[in-house]
């Protein structure tokens, strides 16, 4: 196979799309990232990276708390919304008519019409360049009962939203296979 050689970019890696509270009572407010991803199992951290000329850096900066709200596909508009509008301008919650709701731990907001919530408390900050990165201990997940099997998240019913590219993708195809298929293939 003849390759292409790109230049060094990691914006085609497909990402799950999510809505990140930040901020407490009324200056609360919603950014849509999509550098979120899972670092560590042990303790539970994600890792999510925000430009500091963002609305939403100030405040997670000063509160170190934030909420990842992760959308269904019909709740694109409003994660497109939280992504294309800055909360300097604009009340987020109100123009979408999102309802806060009190977290367990965290004094941040969760969205409420959102099935699935994670309550971070930052634990480190690293400054990459673009992006800082603020790595979050889960310290709880909520979650709607339909989304749930054996207490984790059911990936027969996950249909959230990815983003590749500057585009919106539906992960439809489903399982392909379990966690150590292939030892069952024998020489
Ligand atoms: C799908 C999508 C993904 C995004 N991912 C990120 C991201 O990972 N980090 C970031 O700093 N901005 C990201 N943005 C841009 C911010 O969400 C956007 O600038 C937002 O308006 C900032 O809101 P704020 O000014 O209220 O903080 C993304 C935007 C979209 C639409």
């Amino acid at each position: 196979m003849k390759k292409v050689e790109l230049s060094p970019k990691i914006s085609t890696f497909p990402m799950p799309t999510a809505v990140i509270s930040v901020g407490i009572g009324e200056e609360a407010n919603l950014i849509t990232l999509a550098y979120v991803g899972k670092v560590c199992f042990n303790p539970p951290i994600i890792a999510v990276s925000i430009q500091p000329k963002r609305h939403s850096y100030q405040l997670i900066d000063k509160h170190g708390e934030f909420v990842i709200n992760y959308p269904t596909i019909e709740q694109l508009k409003e994660t497109d919304y939280c992504g294309t509008r800055s909360g300097r301008d604009i009340n987020k919650w109100k123009d979408l008519n999102l309802t806060k709701e009190q977290a367990t731990i965290v004094k941040v907001p969760m969205i409420k019409e959102f099935p699935w919530n994670m309550e971070c408390k930052v634990i480190k900050k690293i400054e990459l360049g673009s992006h800082v990165c603020f790595f979050g201990r889960v310290v709880a997940t909520h979650s709607d009962p339909n989304y749930v099997k054996n207490e984790v998240l059911d990936p027969e019913k996950f249909n959230f939203p990815a983003y590749i590219a500057g585009n919106y993708l539906e992960l439809k195809k489903g399982i392909l296979e379990k966690h150590g298929f292939s030892e069952e293939i024998t020489n």
